[in-house]
Parts: structure tokens; sequence; C-alpha cells
């Protein structure tokens, strides 16, 4: 599952279902009783993994799975579409992570269950991008029409890769990217905006653009995906935002990060109104509670 897996009309279906759950939540407390998600985590996470698994608890499902590669047969060499055939026949929806891309493409090519793909590599992390977008379209109550900033990591930030993706469907977006060098976005996504003929300029200052920005989308450097210590402690705290550089921004700008945060957002910031990372991450399991329905025909 992507987002482009599904039109702009189904997403809009499903961001409607995840706004009707925040107003009426009890409505849909018993429409997953006798379902079962499987969390198949072969990679780090805390709030991808505990997200799906509240959704689903919080629809009156049951989840099973593991958090690790260690805990699971992949340490004694089990291939990913053995395991996603196993699992098929435990659970009634799957929700992968994987270190290696296109590993839960791969498994849900074989899978006879739904697999959600919940980050593989520093390639897709396409429901943190249902997530982004919910929270867009919640907070400033459309998809479309505004300018956004990425600033920090974008050649290894997998959410930064879904989200330029996703937005790209939609009408009057100007997108901004702000990394050192070294971080910029990949070719494909660069060769995307340019092919569809998409406005976005590529700098390096974070202050410079500020003034102009609707959203400002903060990343961590994904340390894990370095070659070498040595580049990441130069790079890791290129960018800080604070108090000063929220000065300078409008007085309607949000700012979103799919969290977690190191050091790239100072905690003086996270009382700022504009600030909206934390309700972010309620819009997430909102945003998975319609996924999970929608991809079990349950709605
Ligand atoms: C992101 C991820 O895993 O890619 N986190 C998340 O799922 N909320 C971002 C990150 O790890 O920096």
């Amino acid at each position: 599952m992507n987002p482009l897996d599904f039109t702009t009309e189904e997403l809009d279906r499903l961001f409607d279902l995840a706004v009707d759950i925040e107003a009426n939540p009890a409505k849909y407390s018993k429409k997953c009783e006798g379902k079962k998600l499987a969390t198949c985590f072969y990679e780090p996470s805390t709030r991808t993994r505990l997200s799906f698994e509240s959704a689903m608890l919080n629809l009156g499902g049951s989840v099973i799975g593991f958090s690790d590669a260690g805990s699971s047969s992949a340490s004694k060499g089990e291939s990913v579409s053995d395991t996603i055939r196993i699992i098929s026949c435990y659970a009634d929806i799957c929700a992968m992570r994987h270190p290696k891309e296109g590993a839960p493409m791969v498994a849900a090519s074989r899978s006879k269950i739904p697999v959600i793909n919940a980050g593989d590599g520093g390639h897709q992390h396409p429901t943190q991008t249902l997530t982004d977008l919910l929270t867009i379209r919640s907070l400033k109550g459309r998809l479309g029409g505004f300018t956004i900033g990425l600033c920090g990591d974008l050649k290894f930030g997998r959410t930064v890769h879904s989200l330029i993706n996703a937005l790209s469907r939609y009408d009057d977006i100007t997108f901004i990217m702000i990394s050192p060098e070294e971080l910029k976005v990949p070719d494909y996504i660069r060769d995307m905006l340019t092919e569809k003929g998409i406005a976005f300029k590529e700098v390096i200052s974070l202050e410079d653009v500020m003034p102009e920005l609707d959203l400002l989308y903060m990343t961590r450097v994904q340390r894990e995906r370095f070659f070498n210590e040595e580049d990441y402690i130069r790079l890791k705290d290129f960018y800080i935002l604070n108090k000063q550089k929220m000065a300078l921004a409008k007085d309607d700008m949000l700012v979103l990060h799919p969290l977690p945060r190191v050091n790239e957002i100072s905690v003086e910031v996270d009382d700022d109104p504009r600030a909206a990372y934390f309700k972010q991450v309620q819009y997430g399991v909102y945003v998975r509670m319609a996924l999970i329905l929608t991809l079990l025909e349950l709605v």
C-alpha cells in the first residue's frame, strides 16, 4: 500500500473517514472485533508500530507481531516471502517495516492479506504521508495552494520522499527543499518534479526562505543510513529550528515533523502555536484506523 495506490478522491474518502473517527470514536470501537493485525517490524520503531497497534485496538481488534528482526525467524534466514505466507494464516492484515527498500512490496505480492508498508529503508513511508496529509488538511483546511519547505536529511529521509510524491498530485504547491549539499533529495524525486512541471527550488539556508513558507516539514538526520559516523557528526546539527528562526515565519505557518526529533527543533518551539508535530501523532492514529477499515472493507 502506497498513497499513490489511492486516487486523490480515494484519499479524500479516507481522510473523511478519519475525521469521522476523530469525532465519533465510539461508533468505530467494535468494527474490527475478531480481526487481527500483525505488525512485522524488522527495524526499530516506536510511534509507527504503536500507532498501528493502538489503531487496531481502538477498533476492537487484536494485535500480534514482532518488533525487531532478531526476534523473528529472519534471524534464522527465513525470507520475507515465506514469513508473509505464514503470517497470512494468523492475521487479517499486516503492517511491515523493513530496512530493505521494496521488501514490503515483495511481501504484498506474495500475500493473501493486505500488507501495509510501514517504512522501507531510505525509500518510502506511505502511512507517515497519510498522517502528514491529514494533518495539513485538518489544520490548514486544504491540500494545495501552499509553499512547503522540507528541511534536513532529504536524501535518506523516506518520509520526505513519500510526502513529495503524494503532494505532487495537488494543485499549486511550491516545494522548497532545504538541505546541505550532501543531503539533497535523490535524483528520481527531482526528475519527477521537473517532468510534472512542478515549481521547486533547492537551497541551503533555512533563514532565507522562512518568510515564504506556509508549512515547514523538519526532519532528523538519519544516522542509521550513514556510511560513516564522521559525516553524521558533521551534518547532524546543520539545522536547528529555534525561536529566532520562528520569528521570521508567517503567523499561520505550521511546523511538522514525523518524529523522533533529535536536535533539529529546539524544545522552546514546542509551545509555539504553530508547532503541529505532536498533533500530527494523534492524526496518525485516526488515519491508520481509517486505513485498516478501508483495506479490510469494513466501511
Ligand atoms: C520516521 C521514519 O521512521 O522514517 N519516523 C516515523 O515513522 N515517525 C522518521 C525518522 O525516523 O526520522
